[in-house]
């Protein structure tokens, strides 16, 4: 007899719609941090590295997923940064004690190699000043260097350094979590906000067409959230444009039902910062709205032991190396579908981060590997644009640790220039697959381009450089679109997209 379906449902309207999409929600985070930068995405004298010592191969993936923007060069790195030993001939760059991650920075890679790369990679730069152990003078200056065409100091300084025409950098974070107690220069809320705010004004008197991220909780659980929120906005709200947020994941109890609920949390994380952000502009009577920048979000634990044995005062060591897994890819998937869900308040987000670190893609002096978490980041870049539908879906749910969870997570974007509707979705019962339905007769004529399932037996099956396909996408089977009713079936623990188009 066969197995009875579960059964969900999906209900659209083509005019309600949440938001159109900001493509720079789906960006990405590179740090000097381990071998993110180093033998990531730069390593000279390397096969696969171009005359200029980029990784060709990195490219070429980072080229599959359509990566909009990268965020450099950190992170915690960036609390002690000094910009300028990073540019100018390498070899009369410092080389520097590295005090977030203990270990020794060489300056061989720097903002000016960031960004020649980010051309090569066909990315944007998101870059980030350091408001630990600088002031606001650094801020201004880098501003200057990066974006002055000519005839002041620090930009006739780049022309010096080789790069005749500015970099132009329209995306600045003020500031890395300086919320947390591990951030060197960590401050209170009202020290980081008087600060910030004083940064992004000077900031923005070098280049007013620049927009500024002021730092918001490292995560929902950090004691300060909320008052941390309100009282840096209160003080910087006239220079900030956006507000960030931090946040990562992890199933050190081998809880897997629990695990994937995780971005329930994540939901209501959102949520909380948009109340907080309106609320400040409602009490300073503010026309302008601060919108969120979610600047790291992933899964990030499976390192956690190893690294707790790193040797200090090294080059680049592996560091934060996550080998992911099947269900890390399910929860991202998750994650995805949450920010998309919240499209009309988060305009930019950065998987945390993009090589080697926590990361979908990996590399050996012999090759690049995606890992698992790589396709549902890819699928949702390449087909989550355009506009976002308000989605509800009617599905049963379990009771988690973060609150009631729908088996099924599901959103809809549609894209009306290019006539395309995409349904990701992921269902999380571990044991039951999902009869999945959809009223799509508003979309007379739109027919099923194809279903991409990811799906294992294995919850904790792994890609590595010698089984790279361990954990790959396949073509889903059971769907069809009868009398404009989508019909589909959503495998037990599986990521699926499903495309439609006129
Ligand atoms: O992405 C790794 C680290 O996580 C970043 O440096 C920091 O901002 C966060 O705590």
């Amino acid at each position: 007899m066969a197995k009875k379906l579960q059964k969900a449902q999906l209900c659209i309207d083509r005019d309600f719609e949440i938001s159109k999409i900001d493509e720079r929600i789906f960006g990405s985070f590179l740090e000097h941090l381990g071998r993110a930068v180093y033998e990531g995405i730069y390593q000279p004298g390397n096969k696969n590295a171009d005359k200029d010592g980029y990784r060709k191969d990195v490219i070429k993936l980072i080229n599959e997923i359509h990566v909009p923007i990268v965020r450099y060069p950190g992170g915690n790195f960036v609390s002690g940064f000094n910009w300028e030993d990073s540019v100018g001939p390498k070899k009369d760059r410092p080389r520097r004690i590295e005090l977030a991650w203990n270990v020794v920075e060489t300056n061989q890679f720097g903002l000016n190699e960031f960004m020649e790369w980010c051309k090569k990679a066909n990315t944007k730069p998101m870059m980030a000043v350091n408001l630990g152990t600088r002031d606001i003078d650094a801020a201004k200056n880098i501003v200057e260097y990066c974006n002055i065409k000519s005839g002041t100091y620090y930009s006739d300084l780049r022309i010096k350094h080789g790069v005749k025409n500015p970099h132009d950098i329209k995306l600045w974070c003020l500031g890395n979590e300086m919320d947390g107690p591990w951030q060197i220069g960590h401050m209170t809320a009202q020290e980081y906000g008087m600060k910030a705010g004083r940064a992004g004004h000077i900031m923005k008197l070098v280049d007013p067409s620049i927009e500024t991220v002021v730092c918001g909780s490292s995560s929902l659980y950090m004691d300060t959230f909320g008052e941390w929120e309100k009282t840096v906005l209160e003080c910087s709200y006239d220079s900030a444009d956006y507000l960030s947020l931090h946040t990562y994941y992890g199933n050190p109890e081998d809880d897997t039902p629990n695990f994937l609920a995780s971005n329930v949390a994540m939901d209501k994380f959102i949520s909380q910062v948009i109340s907080i952000c309106d609320y400040v502009k409602a009490v300073k009577r503010k026309n302008k709205t601060i919108n969120l920048s979610f600047d790291e979000w992933n899964v990030w634990y499976h390192s956690n032991e190893q690294d707790k044995k790193l040797e200090k005062w090294v080059e680049h060591p592996h560091q934060l190396e996550d080998v992911y897994n099947f269900e890390d890819a399910l929860l991202v998937g998750s994650m995805l579908i949450t920010l998309l869900r919240h499209a009309d308040r988060v305009k930019i987000a950065c998987l945390a981060q993009l090589v080697n670190v926590i990361a979908p893609i990996m590399t050996s002096d012999t090759g690049a590997w995606r890992q698992t978490i790589f396709y549902p980041y890819m699928h949702a870049s390449l087909y989550g644009r355009g506009t976002v539908l308000n989605t509800v879906v009617k599905s049963p749910s379990y009771e988690s640790k973060h609150g009631d969870a729908p088996y099924i997570d599901s959103v809809v974007t549609a894209d009306d220039e290019n006539e395309t509707i995409t349904i990701f979705a992921v269902n999380k019962n571990l044991g039951e697959d999902f009869e999945l339905t959809c009223d799509l007769r508003q979309y007379a004529g739109y027919k099923l381009v194809d279903h991409i399932v990811l799906t294992n037996d294995d919850l904790k099956a792994v890609n590595t450089e010698k089984k790279p396909n361990a954990v790959a996408p396949t073509e889903g089977k059971n769907t069809k679109v009868e009398k404009g009713i989508l019909t589909t079936v959503l495998p037990s623990k599986s990521w699926n997209v499903i495309r439609l188009a006129k």
